[in-house]
């Protein structure tokens, strides 16, 4: 835990509040001075939700031909209803460039688990109407989260968004991060932007590396109707993955950056000071510190750890093909103490101690993390991945489903062919499996303090559902995965058809053995419904991602039951 000098909680205090206009109910309510003559082009949005406050969010641009030698001002209303006849809370508040002309609010003093509007007034213009949720206390039966991950622009429209939106029964939407993505024109999921109406700005076609890069794609992100729909209908609560700053982030480093891109640290500092600005996020240690891990509790039914496996403290990603001779023979021996060497962390020591006295102080029924990277046991034959990396010439994937099913089913197999299904090897290293000492620290924890533990995660652009379990066997909890929302999954990585991904992800739920299911060719979002008796999970799927005309196709639902 960080120790507080008396200077440096004055240092973050001003951080934490220099930024983000605090209304208390003590402020008087009086008209504000009057507002500027503003743009609202970028919707509005809400997040960080508590039982008696939330983040109100918007970007009040000057309106053409109007240069401000100050900053811009905006009024904002909070109200009961949506026609705004009971007005709970209203105050003025300033944005200038110097925040990308972004706007929060950070609207204290409200009730629980209560609904309200909310607007910004300019003065000539209004804000679209936001609908937002404070947090329950204890008394509530049910809850309903959207999960989300991995929107990618140039990809295709953010149906999966718009289609959550569709629906008012939010109490909130999880953002397991990947909400923007760095790459330039030409780079990953690219190739069909110009024909389907996704192409980026000349003015912001390069990869992100300063300020005004990062804030001009969120900009252009926070254009999709979808995405502006949802965060109108619901408060966000977010996280980063690695996109937000560069592939495959580390705690210093990053897959796609490299030395002649600059300093790794400036470019994080301005990837997450733009994430701050254009997110409704109350950042626990200020706008300035990237550490964003935070707890957010729903009375007494559910505690939600979010939790960051990126930034703060990531060692390096263990790599495959350093393991593998210039003949393509695997170093199996070497690879396998790598991965148990038991000082690589995924989380940092201190997150990990947050998150100990986070689970042992919580009392909710339930305890969800929310995080980026799949946590539960991919482990694949080694044959498998090694023909993947030698570049699949002698793809045996039929054979060893075939031979995995005939074991489950006892029927005789012989020692050579048991010895084939045996020799496993993760098949992400980037995920919790490239950090498993870390992770059996996690399961332990929960099993001794005896919680109803579920796992939450992104990333992978795939659904997926696994049972997890410690070293000894012990099933700890569960694992639900939503698929991306634009996001290319495996059936691009295997250049397979919907009819032939749908047949391996029944193949890989017998191969591998906690996974209970999976989806590896469809685009959505995750539907989560708590209750004591259970949890009950709906992945809903979007037909196309190339028009933002779309239809729900194809939900599965799973319901699970306290371990
Ligand atoms: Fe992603």
């Amino acid at each position: 835990m960080t120790q507080f000098t008396r200077r440096n909680f004055i240092q973050v205090a001003l951080a934490a509040t220099g930024s983000v206009a605090v209304s208390t109910p003590l402020q008087a309510m009086t008209r504000p001075q009057l507002p500027s003559d503003v743009v609202f082009e970028h919707g509005v949005a809400s997040g960080d939700p508590q039982q008696d406050a939330v983040i109100l969010w918007t970007r009040a641009t000057p309106a053409a031909g109007t240069e401000p030698a100050g900053p811009t001002r905006v009024t904002w209303e909070l109200s009961s209803d949506p026609e705004f006849s009971e007005i709970v809370r209203r105050g003025g508040v300033e944005t200038d460039l110097a925040r990308d002309y972004t706007v929060k609010v950070d609207v204290q003093g409200l009730q629980p688990n209560t609904r309200y509007y909310y607007r910004f007034i300019g003065a000539s213009e209004q804000s679209p109407l936001g609908r937002t949720k404070t947090l329950p206390e204890a008394g509530i039966e049910q809850l309903k989260l959207a999960v989300f991950s991995c929107s990618n622009y140039p990809a295709g429209h953010f149906n999966a968004y718009q289609l959550a939106a569709d629906r008012d029964d939010w109490d909130a939407v999880l953002h397991l991060g990947d909400y923007i993505y760095e790459y330039g024109a030409g780079g990953y999921a690219t190739a069909r932007a110009a024909e389907i109406g996704r192409a980026l700005p000349e003015d912001n076609s390069g990869e992100l590396l300063t300020l005004t890069d990062y804030r001009k794609r969120y900009a252009l992100y926070r254009t999709d109707k979808g995405l502006q729909a949802l965060h109108a209908a619901a408060p966000f609560i977010a996280v980063w993955d690695d996109h937000e700053i560069s592939n495959d982030t580390w705690k210093a480093g990053a897959e796609n950056h490299s030395q002649d891109e600059g300093d790794f640290f400036a470019r994080r500092a301005a990837a997450v000071q733009a994430y701050y600005e254009w997110l409704p996020i109350r950042p626990p240690m200020g706008e300035r510190n990237p550490q964003i891990y935070r707890r957010f509790s729903f009375g007494d039914l559910l505690d939600l750890h979010m939790l960051d496996t990126r930034v703060i403290g990531r060692d390096k990603q263990v790599d495959f093909q350093g393991y593998m001779d210039s003949q393509g023979n695997f170093d199996g021996r070497a690879f396998t103490a790598a991965l148990a060497d038991p000082t690589r962390s995924l989380l940092g020591k201190p997150q990990l101690q947050w998150l100990q006295e986070s689970l042992s102080a919580s009392t909710g029924y339930w305890q969800l993390l929310g995080q980026q990277v799949l946590m539960g046991k991919m482990l694949l034959p080694t044959e498998m991945m090694t023909s993947f990396h030698r570049g699949g010439s002698e793809d045996r994937t039929a054979e060893l489903i075939a031979l995995k099913a005939a074991s489950l089913q006892g029927k005789p197999i012989t020692d050579e062919q048991r010895a084939r299904l045996e020799q496993v090897v993760p098949y992400n290293l980037d995920a919790w499996d490239g950090y498993a000492v870390e992770r059996e620290a996690v399961y332990e924890l929960v099993k001794g303090l005896g919680k109803n533990l579920v796992v939450v995660a992104g990333d992978t652009h795939n659904a997926w559902y696994s049972h997890l379990h410690d070293a000894r066997g012990d099933m700890v909890g569960v694992e639900f995965a939503t698929p991306s929302v634009t996001s290319p999954g495996m059936e691009t990585y295997l250049k397979l058809s919907g009819k032939a991904a749908a047949e391996l992800a029944t193949g890989m739920s017998v191969l591998v053995d906690e996974l209970q299911y999976c989806n590896l060719h469809q685009r959505g979002y995750m539907a989560l419904t708590f209750r004591r008796d259970a949890v009950e999970v709906e992945w809903n799927y979007v037909d196309n991602i190339d028009s933002p005309e779309f239809v729900a196709v194809d939900s599965h639902r799973v319901v699970h039951r306290p371990v």
